[in-house]
């Protein structure tokens, strides 16, 4: 049929163009696969994966050879393997006590196609370029580069510095990240709550790094047991390190008095007030007094509370908390109004009590 018979051409066509490629046979060159990066901990072993990838045609491998090229020295050959003569490696490299070849205790002759690398206890100067080149007939020479990198986990703690309120900036807390290769990057959060500045040292073992970073801020009375957090990135830790830090700022009392009643009134059988006090460290001492000098002799100091067991004249007065500690000594007056007798049971006289009485007597006549 003619319209029928018209479709097949284009597809044969295409199908003409895309076999020759598919059909040709000529010796390729094989692949090598390896991974571009690894990375080994310092002290460990480490595998560099090096695979001839199975081509289409099978090739025989006459040498594998693995070559280093660190940035300090020239490029060497530091392992060999040869189908016949078994793995070899020379003094160049790491040398047979740290290498080895996954495969090498394959027997000789067998395809050799897995020339993984081991590099045992890892040490800095390990950390370079690794080719491993794979050469075979037919297909000729194929190579895959594998960079090496050599890490080593830090160790992390953060602490407070005990510091005392001040107007400048103190180094409050630090931060240490010891061990680290490459150094770890330290940061404090929140963002704001000061600056830091970072020094950077050798580590503990050679070629890690410690970094020491110190936060500086305004010591203030509020910063007292506030929450900082050290966080550490390094590559070796799967997510960054948070280290918690409570601030420890040391700050002299700050003192406020709160009266049992908003009025004090003339006999009243009971009437205190409260000294408070907020510091670090706690208050040793509370000192109670009157803006005139010494106490009314009605009122008791029981530490951070003063007692008037029965209200007179003489509780008309300016009151005064000493609060002292291991910084210094703040202080908090309250003046008291003492009022007439008022109300259902006083109210005879009110104003005139108050008038007739006069002005109270100063605090020291009442003095023993
Ligand atoms: C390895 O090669 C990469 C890229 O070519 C380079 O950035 C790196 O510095 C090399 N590493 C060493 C240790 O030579
Ligand atoms: C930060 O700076 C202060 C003052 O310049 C210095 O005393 C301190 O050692 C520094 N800390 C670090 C970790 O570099
Ligand atoms: C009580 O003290 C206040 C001052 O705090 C004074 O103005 C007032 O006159 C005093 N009252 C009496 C009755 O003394």
């Amino acid at each position: 049929m003619a319209p029928n018979g018209s479709l097949p051409s284009p597809v044969l066509l295409l199908l003409l163009l895309l076999l020759p490629p598919l059909l040709r046979a000529a010796p390729q060159t094989p692949r090598v696969s390896v991974s571009p990066v690894v990375s080994g901990l310092l002290g460990t072993d480490v595998q560099l994966p090096c695979h001839l990838a199975p081509g289409e045609v099978e090739v025989q491998v006459s040498q594998v050879t693995w070559l280093c090229d660190n940035q300090r020295r020239d490029r060497s050959s530091i392992a060999v393997f040869h189908p016949t003569h078994g793995a070899g490696f020379p003094s160049t490299g790491p040398g047979a006590e740290r290498l080895a070849f996954v495969s090498q205790s394959q027997s000789p002759g067998s395809k050799f196609h897995d020339a993984s690398l081991i590099i045992r206890d890892l040490r800095a100067e390990d950390e370079a370029n690794y080719t491993c080149e794979f050469a075979t007939f037919p297909g000729g020479n194929s190579k895959g580069t594998t960079w090496l990198r050599i890490l080593a986990e830090p160790e992390n703690h953060a602490e407070a510095h005990e510091v005392t309120s001040g107007p400048a900036p103190i180094a409050v807390a630090t931060c240490v990240s010891s061990g680290g290769r490459p150094p770890a990057r330290i940061s404090w959060s929140p963002p704001s709550v000061g600056r830091s500045n970072e020094s950077r040292t050798a580590g503990p073992v050679p070629d890690t790094f410690t970094v020491t970073s110190c936060l500086t801020l305004i010591p203030t009375a509020q910063m007292n047991k506030k929450k900082v957090i050290c966080r550490v990135e390094h590559e070796t830790l799967r997510e960054p390190k948070q280290l918690p830090v409570l601030l420890t700022v040391k700050y002299a009392p700050e003192v406020s008095i709160s009266s049992s009643d908003e009025d004090w009134l003339l006999g009243q059988q009971e009437a205190s007030l409260d000294c408070a006090a907020q510091s670090h460290p706690p208050p040793l001492a509370y000192r109670w007094s009157t803006a005139s000098g010494s106490l009314p002799p009605t009122a008791v100091s029981e530490g951070s509370k003063l007692v008037v067991s029965s209200v007179d004249w003489s509780a008309n007065a300016t009151f005064i908390c000493q609060v002292t500690n291991a910084v210094g000594t703040g202080w908090a007056s309250r003046t008291i109004r003492v009022r007439g007798e008022r109300g259902p049971r006083g109210s005879r006289g009110r104003t005139e009590a108050e008038g007739t009485l006069g002005p109270p007597p100063r605090a020291d006549s009442w003095d023993p």
